[in-house]
């Protein structure tokens, strides 16, 4: 997944990283991050410049110069669309966050979303849309739902794999060219961009019976915000089904080297405890292969009583 725009505006600065790319691709990041050194003295306020130097002194083993390069990368974005502050986490240069830079996780999806199905769901196996209908089943047999919110609904996964169960389906994702995918399948009432929490808060309390939330939260981090605002949207006996990538038995929250979050049993738990939600339901499943692992899950219904 490329998270940097390819163009800083100069056309020599642009030969030069492309240069860099190539050596990088070729497995020599030495000789990436000198042309790399030599483009940045052409556009030094370039954040992803320094970005990609940043990435390429970080597979030479090169901490201190890696962390400088993230570092000047994160100064000259306080938006942080590269993600440079995860990567100095990651370093050990920051203490862990407990999200990711939402404009970081917007220009991810905006750039992986043309081959996001083709990408995820056939070489990677991606389940998670079905683990949580399956979920939703379990719970519920055959009830149908009358209004739905599915946040972070990327293209549309989630409302295939529901398969007509909810009359009315909105959706909301961070990323534009997720969300212009999402409209265009035609299995959702509206579909906004927009920030998942902040749409929860804005629909009226009591509104919703069923919310969804497929392989979202590992990029969230800390989803406290979304379980209380979806207990206050959700009707008495509406449901809130969700994966997390697996993390332990405990209550933690963690940034792992893939930099996403996992979340432990327990940090589950308080979190629909401190919201008022019901545990429902909790089993666990793969949500897909990365990097030749398959990478587990929890899947969770939750219920407002
Ligand atoms: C791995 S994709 C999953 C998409 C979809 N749920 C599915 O299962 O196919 C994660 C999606 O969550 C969105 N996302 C992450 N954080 C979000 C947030 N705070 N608010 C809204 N969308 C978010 C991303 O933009 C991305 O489209």
């Amino acid at each position: 997944m490329s998270r940097v725009p390819l163009s800083s505006g100069d056309p020599i600065a642009d030969r030069r990283f492309a240069h860099a790319r190539d050596y990088a691709a070729r497995g020599e990041p030495g000789a990436a991050a000198e042309v790399a050194e030599q483009a940045l003295e052409r556009v030094p306020g370039w954040a992803p410049g320094w970005f990609l130097l940043g990435e390429f002194r970080e597979a030479e083993d090169a901490r201190e110069a890696a962390v400088a390069a993230f570092e000047r990368a994160a100064a000259l974005d306080p938006e942080d669309r590269c993600g440079a502050g995860p990567r100095l986490a990651r370093l050990g240069a920051r203490p862990a966050p407990t999200t990711l830079p939402p404009a970081h996780v917007r220009d991810l999806f905006d750039a992986y979303a043309p081959r996001f199905e083709r990408s995820l769901v056939d070489r990677l196996g991606y389940r998670g849309p079905e683990l949580v209908a399956t979920a939703i089943e379990a719970v519920a047999g055959e009830r149908r739902f009358g209004r739905g919110l599915d946040i972070g609904c990327g293209t549309g996964l989630m409302a295939r794999a529901l398969a007509g169960r909810v009359a009315r389906l909105d959706g909301v994702d961070l990323a534009p060219t997720m969300v212009t995918i999402a409209r265009a399948s035609g299995l959702y009432g509206e579909v906004v961009v927009g920030d998942a929490a902040s749409e929860l808060e804005r629909r009226p309390s009591g509104s919703l019976d069923l919310v969804t939330a497929a392989d979202v939260f590992c990029y969230v981090g800390d989803f406290r915000a979304i379980t209380t605002a979806t207990a206050r949207a959700l009707a008495p006996g509406g449901l809130f089904g969700f994966t997390v990538e697996a993390g332990g038995a405990g209550d933690e929250l963690r940034l792992v080297d893939s930099l996403r979050f996992t979340h432990g049993r327990g940090y589950i738990a308080a979190a629909l405890t401190a919201a008022g939600l019901d545990l429902a339901h909790l089993a666990e499943g793969t949500l897909r292969r990365d990097r030749d692992q398959d990478i587990p899950a929890f899947v969770v219904v939750a219920a407002r009583p």
